[in-house]
C-alpha cells in the first residue's frame, strides 16, 4: 500500500517538474526561474540539462550548446547569458562586456564565471543517451566529440587564469562566482570591500520574493555592484582584475568541483580517444584535489577558503567545508568528514525538520534559517553531494540524501531553497534546477 501511494505521488511530482522545465523553456535556453532569474545561468544550465535528459536528450544538448555559444575566447564560460527578456539587475548594460576583448560577439553575457559542474552534466546526458540508444545516443556521442575541446578550454582557463601559482585552489573575484552569493564564508572578505560611489541602480530581485529578508541585504548589493564596476573598468582582463579588484578569495568548493569535473571530463576524453587531453585533465584533478585537502583545518576537520588580501584562512562552518567529499581525499579525512556531516552539528542536528545538509551549520552563530545562502537547504547542493557520494562509493548516504530531498520536494513548489527548521519553501518558486534534480532523483529511484 505504502509503495503504491509513493508511486502515484512520484508520478505527479514528475509531471510538476516537467511542467516547470517546459514553462521555463525559451526555445534554446531554459531561464533559471520564471521571474527572479529570466536568463541562462551557467551552473543552473548544467543541472537543467541533467533534468532535460529525462524528457528529451536533444533538448538537453541544446541547453549545453546554448551555454557554449556564450563562451569567451579565453575559455571562460560566463555566469549569465542574457535572453531577450529584461527585468533583471545587473543586466547587460551594467556588465558592459561589449568592451571586453575576449567576450563573444552577438551574445550578451556577464563578465564573471560560476562553478564548473558542466562536465558532470555532459556525462549524465551521455549516460542517459547511451541507455536510450538509437538517434539519442548518436547525437550525444557527436556532441561530446564536437564540444570536448570547448569544455577542456574552460577547465584550462580556470587552472591558468585563476590559479597561476598552482596552489590547487581557484581564485574568485566576486562571491557570485562561487554561486553561494551571500554565504557567511564571504563575510570576512566583504568586510574589506568598502564601496566607493557606484552608478545608481534598482534592485529587481526584491520584486519577486514575498519576504525581503530571504535575499541579500542592500549593503551586500552595493558591494556586489562595486565589484562589477571595478572589473568592468579594466575590461575584465584576467591580470588587471587580479591586481585591482577588492575581493580575492581562493574558493575551496569551486576547487573541489573543478577537480572532480576534470576527472569526469578525463573519463569522457578517454572514451573518445583523446588520451593526451585526458591525462592532462587527470593531472588537473589531482592538483586541485591536493589543494582542497591542504585547505582542511586539522582542528575542525572542515575545508576552508583562503582570503588572498588578508592572507587568512576562513573558518566559518558552511557546506563548503565538505569540499573534500566532492573531489575525494584520503580515507581518514573522508571518514572524519562523513562523521561530521551526519553528526549533530549538521544533518543530525535535532532542530532540523528533515536531516539534510544546510548551507550553514545550524549550530553556527552565522546560521540564518531563511536568508538565501546563510542557512537554508538548497536541493541542488544536496544533489551534488549525493552525486559525489555515489561516485565515491557511499551509496547508502546518497540514497538518504535523495529520499529526504524528495520528501522535502513533495509539495511540488520546486522552491529555490527551503527553511531547514520548518520546511517552508523560500526564494523563487518553479526554479528550473530544483525541478531538474527532482526529475533525476525520481528516475533513479524507479
Ligand atoms: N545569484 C545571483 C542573483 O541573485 C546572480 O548570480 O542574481
Amino acid at each position: 500500500m505504502l509503495t503504491r501511494v509513493r508511486s502515484i505521488h512520484s508520478a505527479s511530482l514528475a509531471e510538476g517538474a516537467e511542467y516547470v522545465l517546459r514553462n521555463n523553456d525559451r526555445g534554446t535556453m531554459t531561464v533559471a526561474a520564471p521571474r527572479l532569474y529570466p536568463h541562462l545561468w551557467s551552473w543552473d544550465a548544467a543541472f537543467v540539462a541533467i533534468g532535460w535528459a529525462h524528457l528529451s536528450v536533444p533538448r538537453a544538448i541544446t541547453e549545453l550548446s546554448t551555454l557554449l555559444a556564450g563562451q569567451w575566447s579565453n575559455g571562460m564560460i560566463p555566469h549569465i547569458q542574457f535572453s531577450e527578456g529584461g527585468g533583471y539587475f545587473p543586466g547587460p548594460d551594467r556588465w558592459g562586456t561589449d568592451s571586453a576583448v575576449c567576450a563573444p560577439r552577438g551574445v550578451q553575457t556577464s563578465g564573471i564565471c560560476q562553478p564548473p559542474v558542466h562536465a558532470i552534466a555532459v556525462a549524465k546526458v551521455l549516460g542517459r543517451a547511451r541507455d536510450a540508444g538509437g538517434p539519442d545516443r548518436a547525437l550525444a556521442e557527436d556532441f561530446l566529440k564536437a564540444s570536448f575541446d570547448a569544455w577542456m578550454r574552460w577547465h584550462l582557463w580556470l587552472a591558468e587564469a585563476r590559479d597561476p601559482h598552482q596552489h590547487g585552489l581557484v581564485e574568485i573575484h566576486h562571491s557570485w562566482e562561487s554561486g553561494l552569493d551571500n554565504s557567511p564564508r564571504w563575510d570576512h572578505s566583504y568586510a574589506m570591500v568598502s564601496p566607493g560611489p557606484v552608478e545608481p541602480y534598482v534592485r529587481t530581485d526584491l520584486q519577486h520574493v514575498a519576504d525581503l529578508s530571504q535575499r541579500p541585504s542592500d549593503y551586500e548589493y552595493r558591494q556586489y555592484a562595486w565589484l562589477i564596476d571595478q572589473m568592468r573598468s579594466v575590461g575584465y582582463d584576467d591580470t588587471l582584475v587580479r591586481s585591482s579588484v577588492d575581493f580575492r578569495v581562493r574558493d575551496v568548493l569551486m576547487s573541489a568541483i573543478l577537480s572532480e569535473s576534470s576527472q569526469v571530463l578525463a573519463e569522457l576524453g578517454d572514451s573518445i580517444g583523446r588520451r593526451a587531453q585526458a591525462a592532462e585533465l587527470s593531472e588537473l584533478a589531482g592538483r586541485f584535489r591536493a589543494g582542497v585537502t591542504r585547505a582542511v583545518s586539522p582542528v575542525t576537520g572542515l575545508a576552508r577558503d583562503f582570503d588572498v588580501r588578508s592572507g587568512e584562512w576562513i573558518h566559518t562552518a558552511t557546506i563548503a567545508g565538505f569540499a573534500p567529499l566532492i573531489c575525494g581525499t584520503n580515507p581518514a579525512l573522508r571518514a572524519r568528514q562523513l562523521r561530521i556531516l551526519t553528526g549533530d552539528q549538521w544533518m543530525g542536528n535535532p532542530s532540523l525538520a528533515i536531516p539534510l545538509p544546510t548551507s550553514t551549520s545550524p549550530a553556527s552563530p552565522a546560521f540564518r534559517r531563511t536568508t538565501y545562502w546563510r542557512g537554508p537547504v538548497w536541493p541542488v547542493v544536496t544533489w551534488l553531494l549525493a552525486w559525489a557520494m555515489h561516485r565515491h562509493g557511499e551509496d547508502g548516504l546518497a540514497a538518504v540524501l535523495r529520499d529526504n530531498s524528495l520528501t522535502q520536494l513533495a509539495h511540488g513548489d520546486f522552491a529555490e531553497y527551503y527553511d531547514p527548521l520548518s520546511q517552508a519553501p523560500l526564494g523563487s518558486r518553479n526554479q528550473s534546477w530544483t525541478a531538474a534534480v527532482t526529475l533525476d532523483w525520481l528516475a533513479e529511484r524507479h
